[in-house]
């Protein structure tokens, strides 16, 4: 009985220590953590006093675009490098053998959470949930949590518990824990799409200041503040993302970045960064942020061809299209094309998918770049390398 104790007891022991060493440095920054905010455009964003402070620590990217409206599809974009067609805030469910962000972050055995303001609990899947810190009602919704419409997240209990509330994730900061790659998405009031720009800037403003004190994280963190799209669907989908905390280097602080990014540009990055595999969708040629670029050495960051006609303002045909004239099997992936990690497609996804890959033998997956939208549809061609 003691024997059986204390083997139990250095078994947890050994477990904890392993799990603390396990931390993967990164070539720019060992942990990323990106919050989400609603619905501007980045001329009025870039004209408030919260958000000119915080510029003053971090970098600004004055050329970064969502991919459509409304707000759903630019989530899913970020951790499944496509939208897959959809034009609506309604609940969808995407089959087992998409993969997402997590499958490469499990590669690596990089630890990940996602956390929303006001979930009621650990994988919760329903529409919404009315919390106590916003107004009462809908403060949680799912169209702005991107993994639980993921069936290959949901499918596996230990991924669905990585989902939780900001509670979960206050936490794990006060307790040093917070895991290294990190999505957060304030409630419908302090995310500003039930209140206005100034609220959610000055909401922002608040909650980054704990955050960016030097001796909040002992590793290099990387802090992503971003939009979903913008507000005028008449404009081209220019939305502000600044990027804070102690992985900027000092010489950067106060600057600006003008390369072109979009919402695909945080799986190259992390690719980058962290030597993963690809998706073989757009997560390949999207730009990764340039000061991860310079200290990693890659140099494969470029102006896409079609860049200057940008508008990413309707959704192209896919098979969450709600018009059935624009719905589209599940594009294949792209198994040929080499991603910012400098590796190919993960392997589990060149597996699950080689009969298709083979039958369908068309992907819109070419590595370009290139933005696409409703008015400029993806061109579906054989795969090829890039
Ligand atoms: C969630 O919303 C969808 C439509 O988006 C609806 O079909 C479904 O019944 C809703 N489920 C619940 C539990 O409210
Ligand atoms: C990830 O962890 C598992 C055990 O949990 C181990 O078998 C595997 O080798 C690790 N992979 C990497 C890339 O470290
Ligand atoms: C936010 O607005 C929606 C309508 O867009 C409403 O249903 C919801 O109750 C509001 N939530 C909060 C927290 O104000
Ligand atoms: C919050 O709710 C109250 C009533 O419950 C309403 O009068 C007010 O407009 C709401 N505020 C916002 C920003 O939605
Ligand atoms: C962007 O696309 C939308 C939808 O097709 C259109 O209404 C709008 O005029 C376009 N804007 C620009 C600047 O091209
Ligand atoms: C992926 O899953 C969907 C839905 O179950 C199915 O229709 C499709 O054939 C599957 N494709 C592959 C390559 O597994």
């Amino acid at each position: 009985m003691r024997a059986l104790f204390w083997i139990f007891l250095l078994g947890c022991a050994c477990w904890e220590a392993a799990r603390a060493a396990s931390l993967v440095p990164g070539k720019a920054f060992d942990r990323l953590i990106t919050i989400w905010l609603e619905n501007q455009d980045y001329a009025k964003v870039v004209l408030e006093p919260s958000i000119a402070d915080l510029k003053r620590k971090g970098i600004l990217l004055t050329r970064f675009y969502a991919h459509t409206h409304p707000s759903q599809p630019n989530y899913l974009a970020a951790i499944g490098g496509d939208y897959w067609g959809l034009d609506h805030d309604d609940m969808v469910h995407i089959p087992e053998n998409v993969s997402t962000v997590v499958d490469l972050l499990d590669y690596r055995n990089i630890s990940w959470a996602g956390y929303f303001e006001d979930m009621p609990g650990p994988g919760y899947m329903g529409n919404y949930s009315d919390g106590q810190t916003g107004n009462g009602t809908w403060d949680y919704v799912r169209k702005h949590n991107p993994f639980v419409s993921y069936e290959s997240v949901i499918m596996e209990g230990e991924r669905l518990l990585a989902l939780d509330s900001f509670r979960a994730f206050q936490r794990a900061f006060k307790a040093k824990e917070v895991p290294q790659f990190v999505f957060m998405t304030p409630n419908m009031m302090n995310d500003g799409h039930n209140t206005s720009n100034k609220f959610a800037a000055d909401w922002a403003h608040k909650f980054l200041q704990p955050l960016l004190d030097p001796k909040a994280f002992d590793e290099k963190t990387l802090i992503m503040l971003t939009y979903d799209e913008s507000e005028d669907y008449s404009q081209p989908n220019h939305i502000v993302t600044l990027l804070l905390g102690s992985a900027i280097p000092p010489a950067l602080k106060g600057t600006e970045d003008s390369t072109f990014y979009t919402h695909f540009s945080l799986l190259s990055t992390i690719q980058n960064n962290w030597m993963l595999p690809n998706l073989g969708r757009y997560d390949v040629g999207a730009n990764v942020f340039q000061f991860v670029a310079d200290a990693s050495g890659y140099t494969k960051n470029k102006e896409p061809a079609n860049a200057a006609s940008v508008n990413n303002s309707i959704s192209y045909p896919g098979f969450l299209h709600t018009e059935p004239t624009n719905r589209l099997d599940i594009p294949i992936p792209n198994d040929k094309l080499i991603g910012a990690g400098g590796l190919p497609i993960l392997d589990k996804i060149k597996q699950k998918w080689a009969g298709d890959i083979k039958k369908v033998g068309k992907t819109p997956y070419d590595g370009s770049g290139n933005v696409h939208d409703g008015d400029n549809p993806p061109v579906y061609n054989p795969p090829k390398a890039n």
